[in-house]
């Protein structure tokens, strides 16, 4: 029976790049989908890019563009990224649009209208500078726990303990380095602890895998809180109906951005938008995400959905992280790779979509990328087994038989055992148990392979008497190269279109895993993959790799000082940046060239609140000026000639009060005041420290 499917990967964020981690995610659903039309079903695959949010907004202003130029620009790279990874979506929209806002307002209205939206009167931080409240991720300051330095506003990275940004000591905005002021404002809040019951049943209905249901029975059983939906101007975002300068909260509109460009599609398509939402649609609606957004779907949106009117998702299906040998991504290491240098370094997108799909199962465990592994294992399955079929059997049937597949060819349990595990590898790729289906898939290829190498063509081919039995042979291996490559067809679509255009037949559907392709002409083979080679491996860890300086520019400076906190607004991209390690390697380090500076003048900047212009002898013919956030805690007088520890190879940086040519280190705690550091004495002016 026909079913009618409607499919999400999460909706990635406008304002960063695609990197490996999310192509877990959307290769994962790109194979569940093709499988799935393989199948005959209808399926629909959308997704949009996530585009609100204030780090949008942010990112835009620092770029000097408009959100909207912003998010029209990353869309056509996202596209450019998915395409290039044969992901297939039916349509790739963005949250930015008239059916969104129509929606989001609309479910709005009637959340309201079920008296489930109440206004609070709450406190939150203020950027008096940027004149902006600020979002927990753009809030810094010591952990309230643990006193590290530095942590977001929601949660320490150090001892991981969660509280809210009010409770941060000596907070400070990441946006413009101002202490936060408390302001209190009037927020728009839908009242969850009042679904609590329907969620409670809902997340144990069979929506969600175990360890999610368990999860989520935790966040139940420690009561819901009523969630913000609202932000005030200025906000990139949908205005909330009847309430002047608020806007939705991104993560309001953004899942629904999924309905929205189903509508979308809906229009271009003629396809009936209620029958995939209304409530009671009997078709299936699945959501791939993410285990870090598993909340957001797995209780806002089934809520938002049911008390607004609309059907909740059939599946919430949940997966782990990629990690790149064993650790986080990591763009000191080169680990952070994005999909654009991937494919910019001529590495095939089958591979990876090969070596993933050989690594997920259907849990939220994380998943490794192991480089060495992903050589070998594609080299050894695709290259060297699957591929090996076709080009040690189609030779002969363009040389010997005109290209012709034998009339008949004699049972064999080969061929039946081949053919009869389609159900069991269906059952697999429907159970999102990839890994499985590969394992059942490259031995079944083993076995077609220990027949070529037991039948010898190449042999065979040698003895004219055997003609015959080479047209069968070969025959043979290529009908089984085919069902073969019905299997691998959701993974590897690129590599079968090609088998299909070799083979001369019309796109494989596993149905056609019945069949056999008789008296048949195929086209002459050519190559379908090449070896992946350690260089390739070599050269894009390198075109990933950020460098120090690079780092520093980006605002993710792996050094702490003075001057950056002061100069240094420092950009937050959300939430995955934290992805990137804190260590960087000892090659990186060399590449700071720390010297003994001596200060021999230092004076006051007039019109600066917290800076110093400094002049250093670093044993160079020419003094180096570079200006200081030390203002707080010097008395210029004090610092001439003393010694102090400076990087020299800074790249000069433009300021409002002149060059800086470097930066002197400064120990800082937020509340402990400035140090600058000092050699002991004996050290000259120049000396390199390492
Ligand atoms: N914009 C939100 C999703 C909104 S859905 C209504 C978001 N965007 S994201 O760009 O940060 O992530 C998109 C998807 O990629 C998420 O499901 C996320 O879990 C996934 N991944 C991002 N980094 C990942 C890894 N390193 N590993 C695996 N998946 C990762 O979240
Ligand atoms: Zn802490």
């Amino acid at each position: 029976m026909s079913r009618n499917i409607l499919v999400t990967s999460a909706l990635p964020y406008a304002n960063g790049s695609i990197h490996i981690g999310h192509l877990v995610e959307y290769i994962q659903t790109d194979i569940w989908v093709r499988f799935q039309k393989m199948r005959g079903h209808s399926c629909n695959y959308v997704c949009a890019d996530d585009t609100h949010g204030t780090a949008i907004m942010l990112r835009a202003e620092k770029e000097g563009i408009t959100p909207q130029q912003l998010i029209d620009k990353t869309h056509g790279e996202h596209l450019r990224d998915f395409v290039g990874f044969n992901i297939a979506f039916d349509n790739y929209y963005s949250t930015n649009s008239d059916e969104n806002r129509t929606l989001s307002q609309g479910i709005y209205r009637k959340l309201r209208e079920k008296n489930l939206i109440e206004i609070r009167t709450i406190e939150q931080l203020y950027d008096p500078e940027k004149e902006l409240f600020l979002a927990d991720r753009f809030i810094k300051g010591e952990c309230p726990k643990c006193h590290a330095q530095d942590q977001y506003g929601d949660a320490c990275e150090v001892c991981g303990s969660t509280y809210a940004p009010t409770e941060l000591i000596k907070p400070y905005s990441a946006v413009s380095g101002a202490t936060p002021v408390k302001k209190t404002t009037e927020q728009y809040f839908f009242k969850l602890g009042e679904c609590a019951d329907f969620l409670k049943q809902w997340t144990r209905a069979g929506h969600l895998q175990n360890e999610a249901a368990n999860k989520m029975a935790e966040w139940l059983d420690s009561g819901l809180q009523s969630w913000d939906i609202s932000r005030n101007a200025p906000y990139f975002g949908f205005e909330i109906p009847d309430a002047p300068g608020k806007y939705f909260y991104v993560w309001l509109d953004a899942p629904i951005g999924y309905m929205a460009s189903f509508q979308n599609l809906c229009a271009k398509n003629k396809l009936d938008f209620d029958a995939y939402w209304k409530e009671g649609a009997s078709t299936e609606l699945y959501h791939f995400i993410g285990k870090d957004i598993l909340s957001f779907h797995a209780l806002f949106w089934p809520a938002v959905l049911s008390y607004s009117g609309y059907r909740t998702p059939t599946k919430i299906f949940a997966h782990g992280f990629l990690t790149v040998g064993g650790q986080k991504m990591s763009k000191s290491r080169g680990t952070f790779i994005t999909a654009e240098s991937y494919l910019q370094q001529g590495l095939n997108p089958e591979w990876l979509r090969y070596y993933f799909a050989a690594k997920l199962n259907s849990t939220m465990e994380d998943i490794d990328l192991n480089l060495d592994d992903f050589v070998a294992r594609v080299n050894s399955d695709l290259v060297g087994k699957y591929v090996n079929i076709a080009s040690r059997a189609a030779g002969f049937i363009s040389k010997r038989f005109d290209g012709k597949l034998a009339d008949h060819i004699e049972p064999s349990s080969l061929i039946t055992q081949v053919a009869d595990a389609a159900p069991q590898i269906a059952e697999l790729f429907e159970a999102r148990e990839y890994a499985k289906a590969l394992r059942e898939i490259m031995t079944l290829t083993n076995l077609v392979n220990q027949y070529v190498d037991e039948k010898k063509p190449w042999e065979l081919a040698k003895k004219p008497e055997a003609a015959a039995e080479l047209h069968q042979v070969c025959s043979v291996s290529l009908n089984l190269f085919r069902l073969l490559s019905i299997y691998l067809k959701p993974v590897l679509p690129q590599v079968v279109g090609q088998v299909e255009a070799f083979l001369a037949i019309p796109p494989l559907t596993w149905d056609d895993a019945r069949t056999l392709l008789l008296g048949h002409t195929i086209q002459p083979y050519q190559h379908l993959m090449t070896r992946v080679e350690g260089k390739q491996i070599d050269a894009l860890l390198a075109a990933n790799k950020e460098t120090l300086e690079a780092a520093k520019s980006s605002g993710h400076s792996p050094v702490r000082h003075a001057e950056a906190q002061v100069h240094h607004a420092a950009t937050v991209d959300r939430s995955k940046m934290a992805d990137d390690s804190s260590f960087i390697s000892i090659d990186d380090f060399s590449k700071v060239d720390l010297r003994i500076a001596k200060i021999v003048n230092a004076e006051h900047v007039e019109g600066a609140e917290k800076l110093l212009r400094l002049t250093l002898d670093i044993g160079e013919e020419k003094t180096r000026t570079v200006f200081a956030g030390i203002k707080s805690a010097y008395d210029p007088s004090t610092l001439v000639g003393r010694l102090t520890v400076m990087v020299a190879n800074l790249a000069p940086r433009k300021m409002k009060f002149g060059l800086s040519e470097g930066m002197v280190l400064a120990a800082s705690g937020e509340s402990a005041g400035l140090y600058i550091l000092s050699p002991d004495s004996g050290a000259q002016p120049g000396m390199r420290v390492k």
